[in-house]
């Protein structure tokens, strides 16, 4: 076998074997295949796809390349919960200790920010002393003991997707819908969980950009949990905004707290419920109207938000120490209409810019920085009232073309629905 001749083969529409892509992966690991020819592979993929059975294969390959986590000494039905990105996302901050107060147990691995979009690891390590690297011990010692625990993903699980992903993001690689499928779903089944709820971000500020997209990569993801007996839950959300108001690292750990305290942005409320209920269904067994009831008392009853402090005791973080900076500016809107869009994408990379995000891998981030939302779509705004604040560390940078990711029309907007489908 050489890779000369897989890589023709995928570019002549040919479906690979387990055993050639086998070969590719374990070969690229090794360092025996080099970065262009994994490239032009991976670039091959993208443009000519993989069958259903060719993303299962690589599916299994990536996993058989780390780790897999043994949660069995765990009780219940253990399920995850996985966003493909977006901005102003932090669902899995309010929603992990709102599932485990209604009694799920809930094993949580995350990741950092990517591209334009921010990660919940980087999100938590805004809060002073918060551990975000446990051993497995200690990961699932914390959740027999107070039911839930959010920790980075290790380098030992899906080892191969931290090599393909590294590349396919500098290889114009990433919108491949079987290369997003086998990435998300290798890391998720390695985790050993029992379920995996799928937040599909749709819109300008996420990887789906259309629904179409979101809901092919939906059904490849359930076709690949079937393969492994594990049911998969898809929830297309729409990322035309940014979500809830909050952009940017200790900002959005505030937003989450408010959120568990129950005075949080509605549409951030909405989604926790949504996600929240199938999770709760799916690890207790019940109905969905029952698991409802449950998600809201417990929100209600400041039960989520009690566990979230647990939580964060338990990874030794201070709740009364979050970096956010004490100067911002404030942005004023040029004239008087209703908010028609919000560039969710261009606000990202604003985030970027101030320090919430990274350029290179190597980057430190900016946890005191972002971006606050005093408007969302839909919204009434009058000549110069405040459409948002940017919290800023200096003042000398550069953010002249900000206002242009509002657009204002004069006539009254109708907002768009944030749930766009469930699939199952
Ligand atoms: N999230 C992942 O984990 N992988 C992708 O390829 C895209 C989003």
């Amino acid at each position: 076998m050489n890779i000369i001749d897989i890589i023709v083969k995928k570019k002549n529409k040919q479906e690979l074997t387990y055993e050639e892509m086998k070969y590719a992966i374990d070969g690229y690991i090794k360092g025996n295949i080099k970065d262009y020819q994994m490239s032009a592979l991976l670039m091959a993929i993208t443009i000519n796809d993989m069958t259903k059975e060719e993303t299962i294969n690589l599916t299994k390959i990536m996993i058989e390349s780390g780790d897999i986590i043994d949660l069995s000494s765990i009780s219940g039905i253990k399920v995850d919960k996985h966003s493909t990105g977006g901005v102003g996302d932090k669902t899995t901050i309010v929603l992990i200790p709102l599932v485990a107060s209604c009694g799920v147990n809930v094993a949580k691995m995350s990741g950092r920010g990517l591209g334009h979009t921010g990660g919940t690891i980087d999100k938590l390590e805004s809060i002073e002393g918060y551990q975000v690297n446990l051993s497995k011990e200690e990961f699932i010692s914390q959740i027999s003991n107070i039911g839930c625990a959010v920790i980075s993903q290790t380098n030992d699980v899906a080892k191969a997707d931290k090599y393909l992903y590294a590349l396919r993001d500098v290889t114009g690689t990433t919108e491949s819908i079987p290369l997003i499928a086998s990435s998300i779903m290798s890391k998720k089944i390695a985790s050993g969980n029992d379920a995996i709820v799928i937040d599909v971000k749709v819109g300008n500020g996420a990887l789906m950009k259309n629904i179409k997209e979101a809901q092919k990569l939906s059904k490849l993801m359930i076709e690949i949990g079937k393969a492994y007996n594990k049911k998969v839950v898809c929830v297309l959300t729409n990322m035309e905004q940014p979500l809830g108001q909050a952009i940017g690292n200790g900002l959005e750990i505030i937003e989450s707290i408010n959120t568990l305290k129950n005075i949080g942005p509605s549409d951030l409320k909405e989604l926790i419920i949504v996600l929240g209920t199938i999770m709760v269904s799916i690890g207790k067994n019940i109905d969905e109207e029952e698991a409802r009831k449950l998600v809201l008392y417990n929100l209600e009853n400041n039960n989520a938000y009690s566990k979230f402090e647990q939580m964060i005791e338990a990874q030794h973080g201070n709740i009364n120490n979050i970096k956010i900076s004490d100067k911002y500016i404030s942005i004023k809107s040029n004239k008087e209409g209703y908010i028609n869009k919000i560039d969710a994408y261009k606000l990202g990379e604003i985030a970027k810019i101030l320090g919430a995000g990274r350029f290179n891998k190597e980057d430190s981030i900016n946890y005191k920085v972002g971006i606050v939302l005093n408007k969302k779509v839909g919204d009434k705004v009058l000549l110069n009232e405040e459409l948002m604040k940017i919290y800023v560390d200096s003042t000398d940078i550069n953010i002249s073309d900000v206002i242009n990711a509002f657009d204002i029309k004069d006539n009254v907007v109708i907002k768009q629905e944030l749930i766009i489908d469930i699939i199952k």
